[in-house]
């Protein structure tokens, strides 16, 4: 079926039906929602046979909801209405949650109910909810709708309050007064569910130091406390704050009237203020831990959980060096388990944009991604996993390809390409990891496609060594399962010696230092060279500037047409 996305941007829910449905064998193309005209002119040039909407921020105009079926994805359960269905879902501390696929009309989220999809509500931040359980309830219930669509016969049912099954209201638009933190009165849960049903956006607004911040990236902090309010302690790129009864780590702020007015780890925002306050080292207890080791059975669990997948220079540094102490364990198997949303999405753009000379800290930033990516290319003393449990996208990408195997559950999404952010050449060895796992064609259309992919697809392109697990608790039993076998499976010697072989071979033929200084010679035009394109592209994804054209990437229905006929 050909099936057009409106959709306010690409983000990871479109990005995942995208996939899907282009899996299920439908004909996708997106548009994203600038104006009605562009909207309509999407329609006319490709004919859809059915719109879907993952994502909108505004209503579809009735010019093209009354000649096409429309279907708008909402991130609410049948009968929630409005803009702001999972802040409140987190606020109001619902149990259960859902997605409903409803028909668009005169009235928003208000039309006919082709499918929905429900499940339980986790503690995590909305961003991460969404990521995830909502993701996944979408993908579900959109596949329904377009199954029962396509079918001709559904008559999907008008929102009846009356229902039983209706358990969703409408609700307004959330405003910041109904999450403002009272830090005298508020206990740590309280605290975290506000922060969190603001995180990623736009954040719960607080004052600390005299300054007004948002707050994201929170996690509770086991043992410390201290007077209420008080900042009592910083760990990393975190800051701890004393709750009524605990304290909070509070990972990233963001300044709307600074001169970097986007969000940055909470000790380079408040560098200065937090001079006086004591710094602590986390430990099995305390602290903020972005990065954890466990192990079990002979095979190391080395967690690295940053937010949103950025990789700032020390960041990298840091985990370089827990990389590097998980290697001189008695253990046979290191597996890279990323962070629960994402694995990796490369250099942290924000510090970039933030520091003195972003060309600078870029290649900084690389540098330290590339020092990481060799010492695992270079581990010959175990076999080494990369587990995805979340998204990967650019170096992200190639930093797991560096990891002897990659893992990853049905739901991950791979943007295996740089090119998007200002035709960036990219490091991390790719030129040495994609050939050799992908072959030279494949490496070649990967590069050249810049689209996402599923596992299904990464795999046959050798991306992704192996998918399992319906969900990712499943994934998480099976990863650790196969985890052990791998390290007391018969094999173990002779994979290891195999590996080691490969590596020396490899090596004879090109060192991997001669990959990295072609690469980064290649980067060095992109920091520093006369073509300012990175630093525009990173300049527009930090400071989030709408799109003002869909990429013909994605716009397939725009492709063939003339220039002056797309704009
Ligand atoms: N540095 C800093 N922030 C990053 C980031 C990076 N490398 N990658 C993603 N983010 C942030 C986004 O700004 C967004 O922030 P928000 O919480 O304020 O909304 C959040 O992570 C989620 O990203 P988003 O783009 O909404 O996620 P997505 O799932 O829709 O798209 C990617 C995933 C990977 C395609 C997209 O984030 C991307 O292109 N990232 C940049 C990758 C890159 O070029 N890295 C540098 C080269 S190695």
């Amino acid at each position: 079926m050909r099936i057009l996305f409106l959709t306010h941007s690409f983000n990871s829910l479109t990005q995942r039906l995208f996939v899907e449905l282009r899996e299920q064998g439908h004909d996708v193309s997106v548009e994203f929602d600038i104006n009605d005209a562009v909207a309509l002119e999407a329609v006319q040039l490709f004919q859809p046979e059915l719109i879907v909407a993952p994502f909108l921020k505004r209503a579809i105009p009735p010019s093209i909801w009354r000649h096409h079926v429309c279907l708008v994805v909402h991130p609410g359960i049948r009968g929630d209405r409005g803009p702001s269905a999972l802040d409140w879902a987190i606020l109001n501390q619902e149990d259960s949650w859902g997605v409903t696929v409803l028909q668009a009309n005169g009235e928003l989220d208000a039309g006919d109910i082709w499918a929905w999809s429900e499940f339980p509500m986790r503690q995590a931040s909305k961003a991460s909810v969404y990521r995830n359980e909502v993701t996944t309830a979408a993908v579900e219930a959109v596949s329904e709708a377009v199954a029962r669509f396509a079918g001709g016969d559904f008559q999907p049912k008008p929102l009846d309050y009356a229902h039983p099954e209706v358990r969703g209201r409408p609700r307004p638009l959330i405003q910041q007064s109904d999450r403002t933190i009272d830090w005298q009165q508020d206990d740590t849960d309280t605290v975290l569910r506000k922060i969190r049903s603001a995180d990623g956006a736009p954040g719960v607004l607080d004052h600390l130091f005299g300054r007004e911040l948002f707050i994201y990236d929170a996690r509770p902090e086991p043992t410390l406390c201290g007077k209420a309010g008080e900042v009592i302690a910083r760990c990393g790129g975190a800051l701890c704050r004393a709750t009524r009864d605990g304290a909070v780590w509070i990972g990233h702020l963001r300044d709307r009237q600074a001169a970097h007015p986007f969000k940055l780890p909470a000790t380079r925002l408040l560098a200065a203020e937090l001079e006086a306050v004591p710094e602590i080292v986390p430990d099995g207890n305390t602290g903020n831990r972005e990065i954890r080791y466990q192990e079990r059975d002979q095979v190391g669990y080395l967690h690295f959980a940053f937010y949103n997948g950025a990789m700032s220079t020390a960041q990298c540094e840091e985990l370089r060096r827990a990389y590097a102490e998980a290697r001189r364990r008695d253990t046979r198997v290191i597996v890279l388990m990323g962070g629960p949303d994402f694995w990796s999405n490369g250099m942290h753009l924000n510090v970039i944009e933030a520091a003195d000379s972003a060309a600078d800290e870029s290649w900084l930033n690389i540098n330290a991604i590339d020092d990481l990516a060799a010492e695992i290319i270079d581990t010959t003393s175990h076999i080494t996993v990369a587990a995805l449990h979340g998204n990967a996208g650019a170096g992200g990408v190639f930093l797991a390809r560096a990891a002897d195997l990659v893992w990853g559950h049905h739901g991950v999404v791979l943007n295996p390409h740089y090119k998007d952010m200002g035709n960036l050449f990219g490091s991390e060895y790719w030129t040495y990891l994609l050939p050799r796992y992908a072959g030279d064609a494949s490496a070649e259309q990967i590069a050249r496609a810049r689209l996402p992919m599923g596992v299904r697809e990464a795999s046959a392109m050798g991306l992704v060594d192996a998918w399992f697990g319906r969900n990712k608790e499943e994934f998480e039993r099976l990863l650790v399962e196969r985890a052990e076998a791998l390290a007391h499976g018969p094999r173990y010697a002779s994979r290891l010696e195999e590996k080691l072989h490969r590596r020396r071979t490899d090596e004879a033929s090109k060192p991997l230092s001669r990959y990295r200084e072609e690469e980064l010679e290649k980067m060095k035009l992109n920091f520093y060279g006369f073509d300012p394109s990175y630093h525009v592209a990173r300049y527009n994804f930090v400071y989030k500037v709408p799109k003002s054209r869909t990429p013909l990437t994605i716009a397939r229905h725009r492709r063939s047409q003339p220039a002056a006929a797309t704009r």
